[in-house]
C-alpha cells in the first residue's frame, strides 16, 4: 500500500484531535482509499501546551519550517489559526507544491482568493472542509454532490454560539445578557463573544459557502452583517406568537433568479439591480431573521448547525451537524485528507479543485437593494392616533403591513406595537423606520428583524 506523509502545523485542541482520529481510524481510511496516511511530524507552540489528547514527544518539533521544508512530507495540515504567521505558513507549503489542509476561516475569508491562486499557480491544492461548519460536509456538497446545479439559495445556521444562546432565550424566555453570561460560564461562548455573537464569525463561513457557490470570491466588507446582540426577549416572545423562532441566518441567494413584479399591491417589488443585470447577482447576508416554525431550519438547537441549499436541479436539501470542536474538526480534516492522499496516489491535482473562479460577472447586491418581508417591534405611548400616524408613513413609503399586534395598554402609558410587513426593500424599510424613530411618540429606536419565508 502507497504511503503519504502528513506534516502538522498545529498541535493543541484541533491538532492532537487530528491526531488522535487518525491513530483512531486510520487504518479504516486506508483501507477505503489504498493509501496510508502516516504522521511524520508535529509543530507546535510549546510541547507541554495543554492538549485534549496526548502526543509523543518524539513526533513534536517548535519549528513549523522544519515541518513544511521536509522533503519526505507530501501533505500539510495548518491547525494554528490567525491570519499572519498561517497564512506565510500556507504560502510556503504551497511553493513547494505541497497540498494544504486548513480549518482557517478567517484567514480564507480575508485572503482566500490569492491562496487559491497560489495553489494553482504552484500546481497543488488548498483544502478547506473544516472552515466551515465543522462535521458537516458541506465544502465537498457543493464542490462536489452539487456540481452540476445551479445554487439558486443557501441558508446556514452556522454560528454554534448564537444558536445555543437565541434556543435558550426561547426555551427559557430569558434576556440575552443573562443567558450570554451563562453561556460563557459554561464554556459555550467565548471572552469576548464578539466574534460570534456580533456574527463576524458567521460572515467568513458564509463568505466561503456563497464563494464556492457561485464561482466569484466574495470579500468580507461586501457581505451586510448583522448579530443578535440586540435580540430581546420581547422580540422572541412576539415572533413566537407569530408563528416564528429567531434564528442568526447566513443567506446567499441568487437575486436573478427569483421572480419580482412589480405590480400596484406592491407585495413583490422589483429589485432594481436584477433588473438592470441579470447575471449572477447574489444576496449574501447574515442577520438574526424570524423562520416559520414549520420551517426545518427552526428545529435545529443549541450548538448545532444547519444548512439549507436549494439547487435548480435537485431542489431543497439540508445538512445537519455539530459545527466545531474538535472531533468534528478533525472529521473535516480526514475527508480532506484523503482527497490530498488520493491525488498523491493517482499524480492528480484533484478531479475537483477546491475552489475554481469561473464567474467573472458575479456580484454581490448591495442590501439596500434586497428584498424581504419584516417584523418591527416598536415602544409606543398608547395615544389616539399613534397607529395611524405609523402606518402613514408605511404607507407613503409603500410598505405594506400584514398584521400587527398591540396587547392591551393603558392610556399614555408604553406599549409594544408590534407590525408584520410585506416585501419591500431593505431601503425603504429603513428610511422608513429612521422617520417612524423621529415620531415624539416612539420611545426607543425601532426594532427591525427581517422574515425569511423560504419561497
Ligand atoms: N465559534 C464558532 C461557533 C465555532 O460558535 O460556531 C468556530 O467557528
Amino acid at each position: 500500500m502507497q504511503q503519504a506523509n502528513l506534516g502538522m502545523i498545529g498541535g493543541g485542541t484541533v491538532g492532537s484531535g487530528l491526531f488522535h482520529a487518525l491513530q483512531l481510524n486510520g487504518g479504516l481510511m486506508a483501507s477505503r482509499i489504498g493509501v496510508k496516511v502516516a504522521v511524520r511530524n508535529i509543530a507546535v507552540k510549546a510541547f507541554d501546551e495543554p492538549r485534549p489528547y496526548p502526543i509523543p514527544r518524539l513526533l513534536m518539533t517548535t519549528d513549523w519550517k522544519e515541518v513544511v521544508n521536509d522533503p519526505g512530507i507530501h501533505i500539510i495540515s495548518e491547525l494554528v489559526g490567525g491570519t499572519t504567521l498561517a497564512r506565510e505558513i500556507i504560502l510556503c507549503a504551497l511553493k513547494l507544491g505541497k497540498p494544504v489542509i486548513t480549518a482557517n476561516k478567517a484567514l480564507l475569508s480575508a485572503h482566500g482568493e490569492q491562496l487559491f491562486a497560489a495553489a494553482k499557480k504552484y500546481g497543488t491544492n488548498l483544502y478547506y472542509e473544516a472552515s466551515v461548519c465543522g462535521g458537516i460536509p458541506i465544502i465537498k456538497s457543493l464542490r462536489e454532490g452539487f456540481v452540476g446545479n445551479r445554487i439558486n439559495a443557501l441558508y446556514g445556521i452556522v454560528n454554534g454560539t448564537c444558536n445555543y444562546i437565541l434556543t435558550r432565550m426561547k426555551l427559557e424566555g430569558a434576556d440575552f445578557a443573562t443567558v450570554l453570561a451563562d453561556a460563557q460560564k459554561q464554556g459555550y461562548a467565548e471572552t469576548p463573544p464578539d466574534l460570534d455573537i456580533d456574527g463576524w464569525d458567521a460572515q467568513h463561513k458564509i463568505g466561503i459557502l456563497a464563494s464556492l457557490a457561485h464561482g466569484f470570491w466574495v470579500s468580507p466588507k461586501e457581505i451586510h452583517v448583522e448579530g443578535i446582540r440586540h435580540i430581546s426577549a420581547m422580540d422572541i416572545k412576539f415572533a413566537s406568537e407569530l408563528g416564528y423562532t429567531i434564528k442568526l441566518l447566513g443567506i446567499v441567494k441568487q437575486i436573478d433568479h427569483i421572480r419580482f413584479t412589480i405590480d400596484a399591491s406592491n407585495e413583490k417589488p422589483a429589485c432594481k439591480s436584477s433588473i438592470e443585470n441579470r447575471k449572477c447577482r447574489v444576496q449574501v447576508s447574515v442577520y438574526p431573521t424570524l423562520i416559520p416554525n414549520s420551517h426545518v431550519l427552526a428545529g435545529v438547537n443549541h450548538v448545532f448547525n444547519a444548512v439549507f441549499v436549494r439547487g435548480d436541479i435537485v431542489g431543497d436539501t439540508l445538512f445537519y451537524g455539530r459545527g466545531a470542536g474538535k472531533d468534528a474538526t478533525a472529521s473535516a480534516v480526514l475527508s480532506d485528507l484523503a482527497d490530498a492522499a488520493l491525488d498523491l496516489k493517482f499524480g492528480t491535482k484533484h478531479r475537483v479543485p477546491p475552489f475554481v473562479p469561473h464567474e467573472c460577472a458575479g456580484a454581490v447586491v448591495p442590501i439596500e437593494d434586497v428584498v424581504s418581508q419584516y417584523f418591527v417591534r416598536l415602544d409606543v405611548t398608547d395615544r389616539p392616533g399613534v397607529l395611524a400616524k405609523i402606518a402613514a408613513i408605511f404607507g407613503l413609503s409603500k410598505i405594506g403591513i400584514s398584521s400587527v399586534i398591540q396587547p392591551e395598554g393603558h392610556e399614555g402609558k408604553s406599549v409594544p406595537l408590534i407590525f408584520m410587513l410585506h416585501y419591500a426593500t431593505n431601503g425603504a424599510v429603513t428610511k422608513a423606520l429612521a422617520g417612524i424613530g423621529k415620531l415624539s411618540v416612539v420611545k426607543s429606536k425601532p426594532v427591525m428583524i427581517r422574515v425569511e419565508s423560504f419561497e
